[in-house]
């Protein structure tokens, strides 16, 4: 029978352009998407509405489809989990044991599950911060990523589980909304540069945050689950660091393309969590042991995010 690929969390921001690229190279049927919601886009592959806080349908879903490998995208983001710090907690943590443990009793061969910068915190170095560092995060979502980090390693360790993980920086795509991060701020700035051409930003403007686009973090996660397992020595999670700029700069960038564009500050609660975050990530153990490069940088990500906006929303509507 053949062993097949399930994305949990698939119909959210990463899922939505990882089941397309997972689809691509492994075929359109060998490939899940799952979810609690509908998929923002069409699908060419199997759907099924699975909550993956519900054990005894996600083990019918694997066995259905004789699942082998789940990369697990299902979470709070930090700003909604905020606000609902017990769920993002229950969530984050029980949807992760649900997946480890299948792979703990051999029922599936491999995970990936992604981190976050959030596993940062205000007394972690904020330049360049290294893979190994002070870890202090002080909101709920970052204290679920660094316990969801120490899970992995031990699964790994004690149950030869394998897993892998990134620890994502702000990820900025135009195929799908983001859904309640403090980094949505860049993501959201291309639409109400096309659609308004002006923006009020709830970050202050010298924020600086390490942030990717969508491309360069799907394929980095393709590329660490391809990678040999001899060669993942990290079995927490991974530093990757695509680009850093604060709302000041991207608003620059953004003017090249649009002059007239317009930015106003107003931060609110997502301040806060912003400041407790690092600047830029050290990622030198990702180069070494899997080859991570990113293609984008600030200039070529406005350059792609704008020209793509520009095509999805009606010509009226562009500025
Ligand atoms: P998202 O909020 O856009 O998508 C998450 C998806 O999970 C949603 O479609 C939601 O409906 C689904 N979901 C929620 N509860 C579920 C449940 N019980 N069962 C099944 N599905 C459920 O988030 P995203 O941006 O795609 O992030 C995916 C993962 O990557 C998360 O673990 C997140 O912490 C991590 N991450 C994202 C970023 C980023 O910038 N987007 C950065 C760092 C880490
Ligand atoms: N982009 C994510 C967030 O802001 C970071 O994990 O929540």
């Amino acid at each position: 029978m053949v062993e097949r690929i399930l994305v949990i969390g698939s119909s959210g921001q990463i899922g939505t352009e990882l089941v397309e690229e997972l689809r691509n190279l492994y075929g359109n049927e060998n490939v899940i998407a799952s979810d609690i919601r509908e998929p923002q886009v069409e699908q060419t592959g199997p759907f099924e509405i699975l909550d993956i806080l519900n054990k005894v349908q996600f083990l019918e879903i694997v066995e259905k489809y004789n699942i082998k490998e789940v990369y697990l995208l299902a979470a709070l983001l930090s700003a909604t989990a905020e606000k609902n710090p017990a769920f993002g907690w229950d969530l984050n943590m029980n949807s992760l044991f649900n997946v480890l443990d299948l792979a703990k009793d051999k029922v599936i061969d491999k995970i990936f599950w992604p981190s976050s910068i959030a596993v940062f915190g205000p007394t972690t170095p904020r330049e360049n911060t290294p893979q190994y560092t002070v870890m202090e995060p002080t909101t709920v979502y970052g204290i679920s990523k660094q316990a969801g980090e120490r899970w992995c390693e031990y699964y790994h360790k004690q149950y030869n589980v394998d897993v892998r993980s990134i620890r994502y920086p702000g990820l900025i795509g135009y195929k799908s909304k983001p859904g309640g991060g403090t980094t949505d701020y860049a993501v959201d700035i291309f639409h109400q540069a096309i659609l308004t051409n002006k923006y009020e930003c709830f970050l202050s403007e010298e924020t600086t945050l390490p942030m990717m686009y969508m491309s360069d973090a799907i394929k980095a996660t393709i590329n660490i689950m391809k990678a040999e397992s001899n060669s993942i020595k990290i079995r927490s999670s991974y530093n990757i660091s695509g680009m850093s700029f604060s709302p000041k700069e991207i608003a620059v960038e953004i003017k090249k393309s649009n002059p007239d564009f317009e930015i106003s500050y107003s931060p609110d609660y997502r301040q806060k969590i912003a400041s407790s975050w690092p600047e830029s990530i050290n990622d030198i153990q990702a180069k070494q042991d899997w080859c991570w490069s990113p293609d984008y940088t600030l200039t070529n990500l406005t350059k792609t995010m704008l020209e793509n906006l520009k095509q999805l929303y009606p010509a009226e509507k562009n500025h």
